[in-house]
C-alpha cells in the first residue's frame, strides 16, 4: 500500500482538493498545510477510527524489523492510535505504549484485542432492535402525502437550505428546507439521555469560541440519537466488546456533528445550484458556514461497518495466538512520556512520533471523543508536549514544550538498554528545529546512526518532489551510548568547507541523494562538535548534483 498526496487522493474519492483548500482558507483564515482530511487511505484496523497524525504502518514495520528481534520489547512513549505497537505485535515483538490521551490508549487496546465477531454482530443487532426505529423517528414525517425519512440536512446560517430524504419508493430525493425541519432538529420529541457538556478551551486556531461546550458541536436532535446509543452501550457486559462499541460511538461523532462541510462541485450549468456532496471533519472544531446534519443512525451503522472490517483483520492477525497473548505481550499506559513507569534498561527499541510544536493539538482536538467517553475529567493537560495558543493554556509555550521533550528523552535514555536504538519521526521545518532536535539526542547520550526520509503520511499535504529537494518527513535513528551530558553541537557557517566536504562525499558516492549526503556530513561533523545548516546543505547539494 502506498501513501499518496491529498491532492492525488481526493479527486479519486470525488473530492475537489483545491476547492476544499480554498473554502477552508477563506472561512478559517488558515493555511493549507494545516488541513487534515480523513482520506480513506487507511484500511482495515487503521480505518476503524480517525486519529491525528497516524504514521504509515508499512514504513514503521521496516524499522521494527531492522532494529529488533522477535520477543524483544518495543516502546512508543507517544503511541497515539498505536501504529508502532500494532506493527510490533504483528512482528512477534512485545510492545509498550504510553500516551496522555485516554482515547488513544483505548483505540490502541481495541486494535490489538481479538474479540468474538459473532458476539459483536449480535450486540449490534440488539442495539439496532432497541434504537433504530426510535432514532429514525427523529427524522420521519409526512411530506407531499407520503412518509419520509430525512437522511441529510444542509444548514446555512442556521437555516435548512437543502434536505435529502428517502421514501418507500425512492432512496434519495432532494427538497428545500421547511419549518418542520427546524422544529424536528431543534426540538426533538424524544428526550435525550446523558451527553457531555464539557467546556472546551477557547482557541481561535482550532475555531473554539468563548464558553463553547462539546454539546454545541451537535444539533439537539443529534444529541438525542447519540445519547441513546451511548446509554445502550453501557449494557454490554463483556468489557472488550463494550470498548469496541464505545469506539464505534466516538468514531461516529464527527460525521454526526455540525463539523461536516458541504463540498460544492465547481462546475455547474448556468443558474443551477452546484451539486452538494458530503465532506468530512476537516480541521479543528470549525463549524462551516454551510454544513451537513446527517441522520445519526446512518452514521452509526456506517461506522460499525468499518469497525467490523477492522475487527476481522484483528482476528485474522491475533486470534490464533496463544491464550493470554495480549497480557503477555502488550502493555498500555495512559500516562506521560516524561515519567515512565518502567525499569531502567528494560526496553530493546524505541520508536516515537511526538507532537510537532503547535501543529496538531492532540488533547484539545480529542476532547470531543474523550468527553463522550466520560474520560475528559482525568486528562493530565499539564504534561502534554505541545505549544497551544488556548487562552487557558498560556503555560504551553515553546519553552515548556522543549522542557517536556527533554524530560521525555531523559526517560527514554534511562529505560533503553545500552547499545540499543531509538528512532524518532521528525518533520523538518527549519535549521533551528534540526539543531535543537539533534541536540536533544546528543545531550542525552545518543550517537547518530541513520537519518532516512519517511514516505508520505496520508496527511502530509505539502511535499516537495523537486529533484535534490529535501522531503520534510524523516526518521532519525540514534544509538544509546549512556554517555549522558555531552556538549551540544553548534552551527558552523563555512560554505567553502561545506562545498569541499560535499564534493568529496559525492566523488566517493556519486549515487548519493541529499539525505545520504546529510547523513555522511552529520556523522563526520557531530563528533567534532558542529553541524552545517541543513538549508545550506540542500542548497550546496543542488548546485553540485547533476
Ligand atoms: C504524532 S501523535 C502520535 C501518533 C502515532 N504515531 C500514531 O500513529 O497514531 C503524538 C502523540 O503524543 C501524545 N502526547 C503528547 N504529550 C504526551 C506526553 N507527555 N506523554 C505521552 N504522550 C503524549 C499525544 O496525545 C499524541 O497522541
Amino acid at each position: 500500500m502506498t501513501f499518496k498526496r491529498l491532492d492525488e487522493v481526493l479527486p479519486f474519492f470525488g473530492m475537489d482538493f483545491e476547492g476544499i483548500v480554498e473554502q477552508v482558507n477563506k472561512e478559517t483564515n488558515k493555511q493549507a498545510e494545516e488541513i487534515m482530511a480523513n482520506t480513506n487511505t487507511y484500511k482495515g484496523i487503521y480505518a476503524m477510527h480517525k486519529y491525528w497524525g497516524k504514521k504509515p504502518f508499512n514504513e514503521i514495520s521496516k524499522f521494527i524489523e531492522k532494529y529488533t528481534m522477535p520477543g524483544e520489547v518495543v516502546l512508543d512513549s507517544f503511541c497515539g492510535s498505536g501504529v508502532t505497537l500494532i506493527e510490533a505485535l504483528k512482528a512477534n515483538r512485545r510492545c509498550i505504549g504510553v500516551d496522555l490521551n485516554p482515547l488513544a490508549i483505548k483505540l490502541a487496546k481495541v486494535s490489538m484485542t481479538a474479540v468474538d465477531i459473532d458476539e459483536v454482530n449480535r450486540q449490534f443487532k440488539v442495539i439496532t432492535k432497541k434504537l433504530k426505529a426510535t432514532i429514525n423517528s427523529l427524522y420521519e414525517f409526512e411530506y407531499d402525502g407520503e412518509p419520509t425519512l430525512v437522511t441529510h440536512t444542509i444548514w446555512k446560517n442556521d437555516m435548512p437550505i437543502e434536505v435529502w430524504y428517502s421514501t418507500n419508493q425512492s432512496k434519495k430525493k432532494i427538497r428545500e428546507g421547511i419549518d418542520v425541519d427546524i422544529t424536528m432538529s431543534q426540538h426533538p420529541l424524544v428526550e435525550a439521555k446523558w451527553y457531555p457538556t464539557s467546556q472546551m478551551f477557547e482557541n481561535s486556531r482550532i475555531n473554539v469560541g468563548q464558553n463553547q461546550t462539546v454539546a454545541d458541536l451537535f444539533t439537539p436532535r443529534a444529541l438525542v440519537g447519540l445519547s441513546l446509543i451511548n446509554d445502550e452501550i453501557k449494557n454490554i457486559e463483556d468489557p472488550n466488546i463494550r470498548d469496541v462499541f464505545k469506539l464505534t460511538l466516538t468514531g461516529t461523532l464527527s460525521q454526526a456533528s455540525n463539523l461536516v462541510f458541504v463540498i460544492r462541485g465547481r462546475k455547474r450549468n448556468e443558474g443551477a445550484a452546484p451539486k452538494a456532496e458530503v465532506g468530512s471533519w476537516v480541521i479543528g472544531y470549525w463549524v462551516p458556514e454551510e454544513h451537513f446534519e446527517i441522520n445519526v443512525w446512518n452514521c452509526f451503522e456506517n461506522r460499525f461497518k468499518r469497525i467490523i472490517k477492522g475487527e476481522k483483520e484483528i482476528n485474522e492477525l491475533f486470534s490464533n495466538r496463544e491464550n493470554g497473548y495480549y497480557e503477555n505481550n502488550v502493555r498500555l499506559i495512559n500516562g506521560s512520556a516524561t515519567h515512565l513507569q518502567l525499569a531502567n534498561d528494560s526496553v530493546d527499541y524505541v520508536f516515537i512520533d511526538p507532537p510537532h510544536a503547535n501543529r496538531i493539538l492532540y488533547l484539545e482536538q480529542s476532547l470531543m471523543w474523550n468527553a463522550w467517553l466520560g474520560l475528559d475529567k482525568t486528562i493530565n493537560w499539564n504534561d502534554e508536549v505541545i505549544v497551544s495558543e488556548a487562552k487557558q493554556r498560556k503555560e504551553k509555550n515553546a519553552k515548556n514544550y522543549n522542557q517536556l521533550l527533554d524530560e521525555a528523552f531523559a526517560e527514554i535514555s534511562r529505560v533503553l538498554k545500552p547499545g540499543k536504538y531509538f528512532s524518532m519521526a521528525f518533520n523538518c521545518l527549519d535549521d533551528n528545529t534540526w539543531i535543537d532536535t539533534l541536540n536533544l539526542f546528543i545531550t542525552h547520550g545518543f550517537e547518530i546512526t541513520d537519518i532516512v526520509p519517511l514516505e508520505y503520511s496520508a496527511t502530509s499535504v505539502i511535499q516537495d518532489n523537486r529533484k535534490n529537494a529535501l522531503k520534510t518527513d524523516f526518521v532519525l535513528t540514534f544509538k544509546n551510548t549512556n554517555n549522558r551530558g555531552q556538549e551540544s553541537t553548534i552551527f558552523k557557517n563555512d560554505d567553502l568547507q561545506l562545498e569541499a566536504d560535499i564534493k568529496t562525499i559525492l566523488s566517493e558516492h556519486p549515487e548519493y541523494e541529499v539525505y545520504n549526503v546529510m547523513n555522511a556530513l552529520f556523522e563526520r561533523t557531530i563528533p567534532q562538535g558542529f553541524i552545517y545548516k541543513v538549508s545550506r546543505i540542500v542548497k550546496v547539494c543542488a548546485d553540485n548534483m547533476s
